[in-house]
């Protein structure tokens, strides 16, 4: 028998399954009353919180994401939380300065965050740094993402040197974030093994299961010596989500590759998963049309979330018609802005202008100011060059900036400090300002009125207790 080598899971339904499947609607009442159970299921994190989590419950659930992320550190008693952290975009959409990312890693660390995944949508290494280092300040795990893609310029030596660079800059681990479901079984196989041999950091696999291979991917990429793979339980698991826990703990069940995980007590967390399925699928939350396999992930390159957001996009503008074109002129955009990765906020750039070329009937007509911004350098440079004749069309002469973009933006935090004083109520409050204002700002006046109320209903009871 092969030496033993037991593979570890990550489980992704507190975060990347329900940002899939369910546009990140997951409330933290919802997943409070498992977390005791799934602290004892052995997982080798939990990723629960960043990615698209912080925005979406300011914006949508009326909830403090660092009040969510408390709660989960008193719960999981025994098991690493797991963070998804977007370089110097931390969870927003733009560059900051590095005393914001700087004070935004602190205080993640200080609420409870053991690993913080950190990747950026070129690849471009300069813009990871800070995030590494501050976390290793905070004595947290750094694990560095690879977004991984397909092109040209993707080749082998490509994934190598970055791995190398990665080891460089002082990370604990590297993780292979395929975001679209593209890497593909025998190709993921060559990959880890490469990186292998380049590296002796950890490497984990993060993958979608969009294009209908990613549990096969996995397969071959354990084989080739993989360390942990992201999965997330089956209620949550599949279509533009995570292969499902439950069948890859079976899958290598009794091979050297046995991740000890316990079936029974998997079961037990899927109970609690699958009646909040139904409701969500009875709800309209959960579209099917992301559960089954999609080609066009294949033929464009175009990950799972990037299609709904096109779809919701054109029906707004009354073009749905528009569909297919649009699909094949993302390519066509990607190439001319230096062939970037397609992941936050790559992707709603590459998509955006792809609509906007489409509907205004020439190309770059009309730039949006994102893709002005990437043709200026600002968000770092790309792993080709853009295309001199659009960026020409879109940004004239103006010079672009070769340097790491957040070197030319001056400390933001005492200014965001001053803006939001009204409402501070903790020191986290700044960091919700800082990346969302406007939303923060809404949700600071909703959390005042709830106070508000709870006040009056106190003082009507005669209770004497202030609520907390
Ligand atoms: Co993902």
């Amino acid at each position: 028998m092969a030496e033993k080598k037991q593979v570890k899971i990550c489980e992704t339904v507190l975060r990347d399954a329900h940002q899939s499947l369910i546009a990140t609607r997951m409330t933290t009442e919802q997943m409070l009353p498992i977390v005791d159970k799934m602290d004892k299921i052995g997982y080798h994190a939990v990723e629960c919180w960043g990615g698209a989590t912080f925005d979406s419950c300011l914006r949508f659930l009326k909830e403090d994401p660092w009040e969510r992320l408390r709660k989960l550190r008193d719960g999981f008693k025994n098991t690493k939380l797991q963070m998804l952290f977007r370089g110097q975009n931390i969870l927003g959409y733009n560059h900051y300065a590095d005393d914001v990312v700087e004070y935004f890693v602190q205080k993640c660390v200080a609420n409870g965050m053991d690993i913080i995944r950190i990747f950026d949508c070129l690849n471009d290494v300069r813009n990871l740094q800070t995030a590494v280092n501050a976390t290793k300040r905070e004595k947290g795990h750094a694990q560095v993402a690879l977004s991984y893609t397909l092109g040209d310029a993707y080749t082998l030596d490509y994934w190598k040197e970055m791995a190398k660079k990665i080891e460089d800059m002082g990370a604990d681990s590297i993780c292979i974030k395929d975001m679209a479901g593209l890497l593909l079984p025998y190709t993921a196989y060559e990959l880890v093994s490469a990186l292998k041999e380049e590296t002796s950091l950890p490497i984990q696999l993060h993958a979608h299961y969009t294009s209908g291979v990613a549990s096969m991917t996995y397969m071959k990429a354990v084989e080739a010596g993989v360390d942990i793979i992201d999965t997330a339980m089956s209620p949550l698991a599949l279509g533009t989500s995570q292969p499902a826990t439950e069948v890859m703990v079976e899958t290598f069940k009794g091979t050297p590759y046995d991740t000890g995980l316990d079936q029974a007590k998997l079961s037990e967390i899927a109970k609690h998963f699958q009646p909040l399925r139904e409701e969500w699928l009875k709800s309209g939350l959960m579209n099917t049309k992301v559960l089954g396999v999609n080609i066009n992930t294949l033929l464009y390159q175009v990950p799972g979330g990037m299609l709904s957001n096109l779809v919701s996009q054109l029906k707004e503008a009354n073009a749905e018609d528009r569909f297919q074109e649009v699909l094949e002129e993302i390519p066509r955009v990607r190439k001319d802005l230096g062939e970037p990765p397609l992941v936050t906020p790559s992707s709603q750039i590459v998509g955006v202008q792809a609509v906007l070329n489409v509907l205004q009937g020439e190309r770059y007509k009309m730039p949006s100011k994102e893709t002005k911004k990437i043709l200026s350098g600002e968000f770092g440079s790309t792993v080709k060059p853009f295309n001199p004749e659009v960026q020409k069309k879109c940004i004239g002469d103006t010079e672009p900036i070769t340097c790491r973009p957040a070197d030319l933006i001056e400390p933001q935090l005492p200014k965001f400090e001053k803006e939001c004083a009204e409402w501070k109520q903790q020191d986290e409050d700044v960091l919700s300002y800082a990346l969302f204002p406007q939303v923060a700002t809404e949700f600071f006046k909703y959390r005042k009125a709830q106070q508000d109320k709870v006040d009056l209903n106190v003082a009507d009871t005669s209770t004497g207790s202030y609520p907390v």
